[in-house]
This record gives structure tokens, sequence and C-alpha cells, in this order.
């Protein structure tokens, strides 16, 4: 069992998409702590899944925070879409965006709280200029585009630079892992750092969801 624990944010990436309104009620019904939406054009990932509308529509059916991982390549264009649809926080990716400080302000003026992520093949490094900005940063474990890959696990080493970065700048971001994370994986994520802990198909295969959930969040079963 990890010493930490974290939140849990279940990917609605996973669900049925013709009964969406079910997936919504058992993450509600899971004591999971956030939904992750993610958002794929076809552009930046070779998958399409939904915009704006449907997570208003989930937005109606649940208070749980909305946590929007962008996976476009303009993530600008959606900010206001985004922020309509009720969206907590917006997270696009710094391999996608050119103004990342104009998007970041762009995204706190319209009410959102911004995140920023990296794929497998991007460096910490890359983030440097705008760590100071963001309340989220998002470590993606897979090569993004689709649920149920295995997690590339050197990938958490990132977490340790995020977390030591936080501590000795004084910075205030979450620190959230994204893709092949299991309820076998999650407590050694939990234990390196992080602070959220996003799930698809664990949490949407699982057959006891609030045991899942309890995993997850890096927690002793019960
Ligand atoms: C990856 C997505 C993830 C995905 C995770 O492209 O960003 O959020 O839903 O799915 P699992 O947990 O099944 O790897
Ligand atoms: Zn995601």
């Amino acid at each position: 069992m990890a010493e930490r624990t974290a939140l849990a944010a279940p990917s609605i990436l996973s669900a049925d998409f013709g009964r969406l309104a079910e997936a919504v009620e058992l993450i509600g019904a899971s004591g999971a702590d956030w939904i992750h939406v993610d958002v794929m054009d076809g552009h930046f990932v070779p998958n399409l899944t939904f915009g704006p509308k449907t997570a208003a529509d989930i937005r109606k059916l649940t208070k749980l925070p909305l946590d929007c991982h962008l996976m476009v390549t303009n993530p600008q264009d959606h900010i206001a879409g985004f922020a309509g649809a009720g969206a907590d926080y917006f997270t696009f990716h710094v391999e996608a965006a050119l103004h990342s400080n104009r998007i970041i302000q762009n995204i706190k003026a319209a009410g959102m709280k911004p995140g920023v992520c990296v794929v497998p093949g991007t460096p910490v490094h890359a983030l440097d200029e705008i760590l100071g900005d963001v309340d989220l940063v998002l470590v993606l474990l897979v090569n993004p585009g689709f649920g149920g890959q295995k997690m590339i696990s050197s990938c958490l080493e990132k977490l340790a630079k995020l977390a030591a970065l936080r501590e000795e700048r004084g910075y205030r971001y979450l620190l959230s892992v994204d893709g092949g994370i299991t309820t076998e994986n999650a407590g050694t994520a939990v234990e390196k750092g992080a602070d959220v802990i996003v799930a698809g198909s664990a949490f949407f295969d699982a057959p006891d969801k609030r045991d899942a959930v309890r995993k997850l969040q890096g927690k002793a079963a019960g």
C-alpha cells in the first residue's frame, strides 16, 4: 500500500458512448474524485472523440470536476467552447502550443484552471518556462490516442523531476499521470509523486468500481 494517496480520475474515453449517463453515474457512485474527459481531434492523435457539446452534457449529470485533456493541434481554438461547457481543468499539450504563455492566460481569463501535458517523447525541461503558471501538469505514460495501452514505465521518472522543481521554486501544480494505469501499478505512481491518477480501462473493466477507485487512490481495500 502506498503511503501517499491521490485523487482518482476515471476517463470517460473507456465508457460505452451510447450509455454515457450511466457511466457518469457509475463514476459518481464509485467514490472517484474527478472525471477525465479525453478530447481527440484526429490530427494531434490518430483518433477522434468528442467536443464541448459532450462535455456540457456530462456537466449536467455530475458535480465532479471535469478534467478536460485536449489532444488537439490548436488548443487555443477550444478554450471558449470548454469554458462554456463548464470544464474545470483545461489541459493542453505543450507539443501543440506555439504561444503556451498566452494560452494559459486565456484559459485563466475564461475561468478554468490551466494544465499542461507532455507526451512520452517530450522532456520535462520543455515545460520550464510555464511551470509557474499552471495548476496541473499531466505526464502521459503512453503515446496518446487510445485507451488500454501498456504503460511506458520510464515516464514515471518525470514525476520526481517535476516534484523537485515544484519544491525548489515554490510552484503549486498538481501532478497527474495518464495512460496504462492499472489497480496494480497505481500505487507505484502515487508513491512516485502523482497527485491525480487517470484511468480508463482499469476503471471501466473493474467488476467492483469502489474497490478499483480505492486502489487507484493508493488506499487500502475496504
Ligand atoms: C490516452 C488518454 C488516456 C486514456 C487512458 O490517449 O489520454 O486518458 O483514456 O486510458 P487507459 O487508462 O485505458 O490507458
Ligand atoms: Zn487523457
